[in-house]
């Protein structure tokens, strides 16, 4: 790789960097409302301005600051091209719910749009086209079967045999009149609007369970209540379960971002490729000038190598095929897939009627998270809504989730086992600035991070959620864990749910 280009030590996502957010009060007393949400991502924020435009009263929560979970994080594509996944969901769910699929997510990138529109919202919204591109002769084929799913859909699109990126490839299927925007921007506007029409926003309040009287009540870390007719669970993984048994129906990934710049310019389209390892590609204007974003590198949560080896990976593939001027920017991004890849959004379990739930979004969040804060608006004013079944999290389909749903625990087992049994006593006395270790601390296996001040910081590394073992995370200095993709600071603090409490700090004196 050139020497030549510095490397951003610390991951920060170009959206955050690029706007000023506004901050909210911590809330202090309970409070009554009609609508409760928790998390202030896309889903959070566009239900709390649809509700609050239709009169309700409605006080959304976070846990930390907003848009600084997947949202903040993210790529920023609205589209409905999905990778592959029509002629799979046409096989898994028939085709009548698969082209629902589609039209739930062009649905959203239209509210995008309008919302756009009647706001004035300058937020780098481009239409691009969008494609999926094989570079082996096995996903040629299974862009064939794809397009034959389109076809059967009627998904406006073309199979090419080449893409305008310049990349060499076998095929790609293009998806016409997809988007992309800078989420933040959008966003902003979205909270102002929110907020002009009563909404109540507040940070750094974790919600902490759901409680039921009369009505329920979010209760809160501190003890607050949020009495509410109405509960929306926004916050990427639900932090109520409800006997939804949610940790094990979902997993969690992390993604890898870099921002760029390149001799080249960015032909115009969005791209993702069909293998493995994942490359996803968009372009994004900074300060009128142009970057490139490439996207990829996934694995699951707390099991990947050497998180920096990722950024490397696409750094690697971004020097090789376009050349890089400028490294900008490296953030990473937690996804959560389902069973059987289809988001689940609407009432927590079957019967419930007040607190519902949207996750399991698998990348796609801007158009899923959308189309959720429409459904699950539109469940509260009793309006019909065509999609609220497809995405049910009452769901039962028996092929092939059955099979998953078997690995995937067998999968968290191993790690909680695993975690326990594996010996560590790193010496604390060998850690260099900026690293970390693990080790036991009065016999209890203990993770210790060296900031560049050398000042130490040491966490019982137990997962507060269901008790794995946390791996530390190099690229991002965070504590990940590999079961449901809980991932916390290197001071204890929760950056991704499910855990709703930090980790428990050691005092390294007494060791
Ligand atoms: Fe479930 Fe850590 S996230 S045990």
């Amino acid at each position: 790789m050139s020497a030549n280009i510095h490397i951003p030590q610390f991951p920060e996502p170009y959206w955050r960097d690029s706007v000023n957010l506004s901050t909210f009060p911590q809330l202090q007393e309970s409070v009554k409302t009609d609508v409760g949400i928790v998390g202030g991502g896309i889903t959070g924020i566009t239900a709390a301005y649809l509700l609050a435009e239709e009169g309700l009263d409605v006080t959304l929560i976070d846990a930390g600051v907003f848009l600084n979970g997947t949202t903040g994080h993210t790529t920023a594509k609205i589209t409905a091209q999905h990778g592959l996944i029509y002629d799979e969901f046409s096989r898994h769910f028939g085709v009548e719910k698969a082209s629902m699929y589609y039209q739930a997510n062009m649905e959203a990138k239209q509210l995008i749009e309008n919302l756009i529109d009647q706001h004035e919202i300058k937020c780098n919204y481009q239409q691009e086209d969008a494609f999926v591109y094989a570079t082996s002769e096995q996903y040629q084929e299974k862009l064939e079967t794809e397009k034959k799913a389109y076809d059967d859909l009627g998904i406006s699109g073309e199979f090419t045999n080449s893409i305008p990126l310049g990349l060499s490839v076998k095929g790609a299927l293009r998806m016409d009149n997809q988007a992309q925007f800078h989420p933040l921007k959008y966003l902003k506007t979205i909270v102002k609007e929110a907020e002009k029409n009563g909404a109540a926003f507040y940070e750094n309040t974790t919600a902490v369970d759901v409680e039921y009287n009369k009505h329920p009540a979010i209760v809160t870390r501190n003890g607050q209540r949020i009495t509410c007719r109405y509960v929306i669970q926004a916050s990427h993984y639900p932090f109520y379960d409800g006997q939804g048994f949610y940790p094990t129906r979902m997993y969690a990934e992390r993604a890898y971002v870099i921002a760029t710049k390149t001799p080249k310019k960015f032909p115009g389209g969005i791209y993702i490729n069909a293998e493995s390892p994942s490359r996803s590609i968009r372009s994004a204007q900074m300060d009128g000038k142009e970057m490139w974003l490439f996207a990829g590198e996934n694995h699951k949560t707390g099991q990947g190598q050497s998180t920096m080896e990722h950024y490397d990976a696409l750094q690697q593939f971004a020097e090789e095929k376009f050349g890089i001027s400028e490294y900008m920017y490296r953030w990473s991004a937690q996804d959560l897939t389902t069973l059987d890849k289809m988001p689940y959004i609407g009432p927590v379990t079957g019967g419930e009627n007040s607190v519902f739930v949207a996750t399991g979004f698998r990348k796609w969040g801007m158009t899923n998270g959308t189309i959720a804060a429409r459904i699950i608006t539109d469940r509260i004013l009793k309006k019909e809504n065509p999609y609220s079944e497809l995405y049910s999290p009452s769901r039962f389909q028996a092929d092939p989730a059955i099979r998953k749903f078997v690995r995937t625990n067998a999968d968290v087992g191993k790690h909680l086992i695993k975690g326990k049994l594996e010996y560590t006593n790193n010496n604390i006395d060998e850690l260099t600035p900026d690293s970390a270790i693990t080790t036991r601390i009065n016999g209890m296996r203990a993770g210790v991070y060296m900031d560049k001040e050398k000042n130490l910081y040491a966490v019982d590394t137990t997962c507060k959620h269901l008790g794995c073992e946390t791996h530390w995370n190099s690229g991002d200095r965070t504590w990940d864990c590999p079961c449901h993709g809980s991932r916390y600071s290197y001071t204890g603090e929760v950056l991704n749910g499910p855990a709703n409490e930090p980790l428990n700090k050691v005092d390294i004196n007494k060791k």
